[in-house]
């Protein structure tokens, strides 16, 4: 199973959007491809639609569009939900503080579980999507990096064109490299109102990096992932 872990400099930036691009292309391409949230925070057990795990099923056409929200709620809570995002929490804040909110903590090892029993297959391609950025709290001396060296799959850095992008980008690069991750790509997604030309920010980071740097411009409409210029050379 080509396997993609796929985390960002921060949260916001476009990890989810990017993924759910790659299911949408592979998929065309006719390969089977299953994808992950396994860590959510600020979820709303309620109301769901619009949420990265809901996101990942529209673009694995998992979601029929159909049905309104609130039957595919219903419907789908418990099956689909729980096989993309089992760990999930309220909070809108990173995993260790939103874990502790509800007296719980994030489990690394059951997280690290799940996500090994997808990468035995069946499906060709599988994509986790992290959560926040590359050290992103999940409990006390955890991050998302101790998460992505546990799996030892290649990452996708995702991040932005805003001004100072580039130092977060650096700095994510040079942690990603330090524990010896494999860097499969880094997508460039543009800021909304960046102040600095997309298209001058992956020329620069490719003086940086010998890996793949894709621009992905400024997208529209309610699901921009389908828009997306090709992203599938990193899968
Ligand atoms: N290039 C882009 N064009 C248009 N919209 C974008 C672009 N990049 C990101 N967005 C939008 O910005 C918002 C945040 O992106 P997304 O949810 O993919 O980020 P994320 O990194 O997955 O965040 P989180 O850390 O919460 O998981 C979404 O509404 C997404 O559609
Ligand atoms: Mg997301």
């Amino acid at each position: 199973v080509i396997t993609r872990f796929i985390t960002a400099t921060g949260t916001g930036l476009g990890k989810t959007l990017v993924t759910a691009a790659l299911c949408h292309q592979l998929r065309r391409m006719g390969r089977t491809v299953r994808a992950l949230k396994p860590l959510v925070t600020g979820f709303d057990e309620t109301s769901w639609a619009d949420s990265d795990p809901a996101v990942l099923l529209k673009g694995l056409g998992k979601w029929p569009s159909f049905e309104t929200p609130a039957a595919q709620a219903s419907r789908r809570m418990g099956e689909d939900l729980d096989s993309i995002a089992p760990f999930r929490f309220a909070a809108p804040l990173a995993p260790s503080m939103a874990a502790a909110q509800e007296g719980r903590a994030v489990d690394l090892d059951a997280v690290v579980g799940f996500c090994r029993a997808a990468m035995a297959g069946p499906d060709e391609v599988l994509l986790i999507e992290g959560v926040g950025g590359v050290m992103a709290p999940l409990a006390a001396g955890i991050t998302v990096l101790d998460w992505i060296k546990a799996l030892a799959c290649p990452a996708i850095l995702v991040t932005g064109s805003y001004l100072g992008s580039l130092s977060h980008s650096l700095t994510a690069l040079a942690v990603l490299r330090a524990a010896a991750v494999p860097l499969a790509g880094v997508v460039v997604s543009e800021s909304a109102d960046s102040t600095v030309s997309l298209e001058d920010t992956v020329a620069e980071l490719m003086t940086w990096t010998d890996a793949p740097i894709l621009a992905l411009p400024r997208l529209t409409g309610p699901e921009p992932w389908q828009n997306a210029p090709p992203l599938t050379r990193l899968a």
